[in-house]
C-alpha cells in the first residue's frame, strides 16, 4: 500500500480579476491509455503531452513491471518501448496505483488476459472503491481471482488466463473504465469481444484501438453503443499526441466564471463531445464562454475557450449527461452556488465511489461554506444566491478534484476557504497551483 501523503492545507482568498491564458496539462484518460498502448504494442510508441501526474506515472511504473521499457524525452514527451500482445512479463513486485482508478482497472484487464500474476494494491481511497465490476467480466473471460480485499477490494491478486475467452458483456453502469478493461482484456482473445453500454462513456479505448491498427466497430443503440473489437491483432507503433485535459480545464473556466472582472483564455481543451457535458452546462447557465479556434489534434476535436465573469442561474441537469461529466459535478456545484437560482443535477449514484464519496464530500463543503443544498437519492440540489460566504475549512477525503473544487470556490467567496490537504491534487493537475497563481489566484 502507498504510503499516505503528508496533509498540506491551504487557503484560497478572493482578490483580484483572473487573466492571462494557459494551457491545462495532457488528458489523464488517454495519457493512461498511451503508456497502456505502447505496452501491448510491440516496437516504439512516441508520446506527446502527456500527463506527468502522479495518477499516470503509476501506470508508466506497472507497464514498466510488466516488461515495456519506458523513457522520458522532454516535458510530456515519452518513449514506450513495449514488448507486445501476448509477450508481457509477470512484475515481481505489488503494482502499486497510489490513487488511480483508471489506471489499476484498465491494467487489470491487461493482466487478466495474459498468462501472468500480479498483485494489485493503491492508498487508503483506492482501497475503498469497488473492483467486482471490472473482475466479474474477467472472470467470465477465464481470469482468476486469488485473493482480495474485504468486499472485493485491493489488495487484489489477479491470475490473468494466457487464452482469454472473447465474451459479450453488457456494463451494469456507464463507466469507460469498466468498458475498457473488456476490450483491453478482448485484444489477447482470439475471437470477437464485444461490449454494450446503455449510455454512451468517455470513447478513448475505442478510438486508440482503431488509431494502433486494431479491427474495431462502433454501432450507436439509442442512448448507448455496442464496440465489437477483433482480438489477436497486429497492432502498429503510432504517435499519441495527448490534448490538455477538460476535466482540468474546468478548474480555471468555473474560477473565472465566479470572480467577477475575470477574462482568461484555456487554450487546447479537448472538445471530444462525449467529454463536453460541462460545457454544455454552463452554457445553459448563462456562461460567457467564447469557442474559438477549433481544430483537431491527434485525432481529437480541441479549441481555445475564452471565459469571461458571467452571471450564471440555475439549471437542470438531466441524469443522461452525467457520462460526459462525471468527474466535474464537484466543481458544477461551486457554479451553481454562484448562480441565482436553483441547480438539480440528477443521477449522481457514480459520484459515490469516485476518488473519495463526492456527493458526500461536496456536500459537506457546501454546507462548511454557508451554501444552501438538498441531497434527495442520487441529486444534489444547489442553492444559489449568486454568492457564497465561504469560511470553514474543507475535508477533501484524499480527492484531487475536491481540493480544486473548494480552493476555487474561496477564489470568490467573501471569506477564505481552507481545504486540508493539497497533496492528492499532484495526482491529475501538479501545476494547479501556480497556474491558477499566474493568472492571479490568491492562495497561502
Ligand atoms: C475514466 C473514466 C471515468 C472517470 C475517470 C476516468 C477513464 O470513470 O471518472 O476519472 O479514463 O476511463 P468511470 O468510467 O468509472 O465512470
Amino acid at each position: 500500500m502507498s504510503p499516505p501523503f503528508q496533509a498540506s492545507p491551504l487557503r484560497a482568498i478572493r482578490g483580484r480579476p483572473l487573466q492571462g491564458r494557459f494551457r491545462p496539462p495532457g488528458d489523464k484518460s488517454i495519457s493512461h491509455r498511451a503508456f497502456i498502448f505502447g505496452l501491448l504494442t510491440c516496437g516504439q510508441t512516441m508520446v506527446e503531452g502527456l500527463l506527468e501526474g502522479d495518477d499516470v506515472l503509476r501506470t508508466g511504473a506497472a507497464c514498466k513491471a510488466l516488461g515495456a521499457a519506458i523513457e522520458r524525452l522532454g516535458p510530456g514527451r515519452w518513449r514506450i518501448r513495449g514488448p507486445g500482445l501476448g509477450a508481457l512479463v509477470a512484475p515481481r513486485e505489488t503494482l502499486d496505483f497510489g490513487n488511480a482508478g483508471t489506471g489499476s482497472r484498465l491494467m487489470m484487464g491487461v493482466v487478466g488476459s495474459h498468462g501472468i500474476t500480479a498483485t494489485f494494491d493503491g492508498d487508503a481511497s483506492l482501497r475503498k472503491r469497488p473492483m467486482g465490476r471490472i473482475l466479474d467480466p474477467l472472470r467470465l473471460m477465464g481470469a482468476e481471482v486469488l485473493s482480495q480485499g474485504e468486499g472485493g477490494r485491493c489488495p487484489i491478486v489477479l491470475r490473468g488466463v494466457r487464452d482469454p475467452a472473447p465474451i459479450l458483456y453488457r456494463t451494469p453502469v456507464a463507466s469507460a473504465q469498466i468498458k475498457s478493461a473488456v476490450l483491453l482484456a478482448g485484444l489477447n482473445a482470439r475471437g470477437v469481444t464485444s461490449v454494450v453500454e446503455t449510455q454512451a462513456s468517455r470513447d478513448h479505448t475505442e478510438k486508440m484501438l482503431a488509431h494502433f491498427g486494431a479491427e474495431v466497430t462502433v454501432t450507436t443503440e439509442g442512448e448507448g453503443r455496442r464496440i465489437d473489437l477483433v482480438g489477436r491483432p497486429e497492432l502498429i507503433p503510432r504517435p499519441v499526441i495527448v490534448p490538455a485535459d477538460p476535466s482540468s480545464a474546468a478548474f480555471p473556466i468555473v474560477a473565472a466564471l465566479i470572480v467577477p472582472g475575470s477574462d482568461i483564455l484555456v487554450e487546447g481543451v479537448m472538445m471530444n463531445p462525449l467529454r463536453t457535458g460541462l460545457l454544455t452546462t454552463l452554457l445553459e447557465m448563462g456562461a460567457d464562454i467564447g469557442v474559438v479556434d477549433r481544430r483537431t489534434e491527434g485525432g481529437e476535436q480541441v479549441a481555445d475557450l475564452r471565459v469571461r465573469a458571467s452571471a450564471l442561474r440555475g439549471v437542470d441537469v438531466p441524469p443522461a449527461r452525467a457520462p460526459s461529466m462525471i468527474d466535474e459535478y464537484p466543481v458544477l456545484a461551486v457554479a451553481a452556488a454562484f448562480a441565482s437560482g436553483t441547480t438539480r443535477m440528477r443521477g449522481l449514484h457514480e459520484l459515490r465511489v469516485k476518488e473519495s464519496d463526492r456527493l458526500a464530500a461536496v456536500a459537506a463543503g457546501l454546507s462548511a461554506a454557508g451554501v444552501s443544498y438538498a441531497i434527495e437519492a442520487d441529486d444534489l440540489i444547489v442553492e444559489g444566491v449568486g454568492s457564497a460566504r465561504g469560511g470553514g475549512l474543507v475535508a477533501t477525503h484524499m480527492d484531487h478534484r475536491i481540493a480544486m473544487s473548494f480552493l476555487v470556490m474561496g477564489l470568490a467567496s467573501r471569506e477564505p476557504i481552507a481545504v486540508d490537504d493539497v497533496g492528492m491534487i499532484a495526482t491529475s493537475f501538479p501545476e494547479f497551483r501556480p497556474a491558477m497563481e499566474r493568472l492571479g489566484a490568491t492562495f497561502e
